[in-house]
């Protein structure tokens, strides 16, 4: 399987319609908007200051990561390259390629941070220990 570098992700503009009466939407559609189709949808909300989320690297699933409501960083790392992402509009979306390690942090108060995947959780998927990601990077 091909392996990623950070420089493979990147911010996508999503479509955006606006109003100046009744304020703004976007659209994600699958076919259209992204490299994959979108199986599933999870948001993280209400971290406390300080914290970070993530810490880990998925071996097969695609994302895109949209700061919903507030900001956040996202930092991905290949094994030899960190790039860090500051997403703070709701018409952005980091496309994440598979195989990279990333880490969430430095979420505003208010942040929702909706992920849209390429497919159902599967746990096996996850690589948590950051000594497994590197060896799996030079397998
Ligand atoms: P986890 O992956 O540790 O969150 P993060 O990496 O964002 O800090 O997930 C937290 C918990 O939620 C963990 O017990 C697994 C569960 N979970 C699901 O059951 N389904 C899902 O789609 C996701 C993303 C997590």
């Amino acid at each position: 399987m091909a392996k990623y570098s950070v420089f493979d992700c990147s911010v996508i503009e999503l479509d955006r319609h606006h109003s100046d009466r009744k304020g703004n939407l976007s659209v994600v559609e699958n076919g259209i908007t992204l490299p994959f189709d979108v199986k599933r949808i999870y948001y993280l909300y209400d971290v406390p200051g300080g914290e970070s989320r993530g810490s880990h690297a998925h071996k097969e699933l695609e994302q895109l990561i949209v700061a919903a409501s507030g900001s956040f960083r996202v930092t991905l790392d290949d094994g030899r390259t960190k790039r860090t992402f500051f997403l703070n509009r709701p018409y952005q979306g980091l496309y994440v390629k598979p195989g990279l390690w990333r880490d969430l942090d430095d979420f505003s108060s208010g942040a929702v941070c909706v992920v849209l995947a390429s497919d159902v959780y599967r746990a096996e998927d996850y690589i948590r220990d950051y000594k497994d990601f590197i060896k799996f990077r030079n397998e």
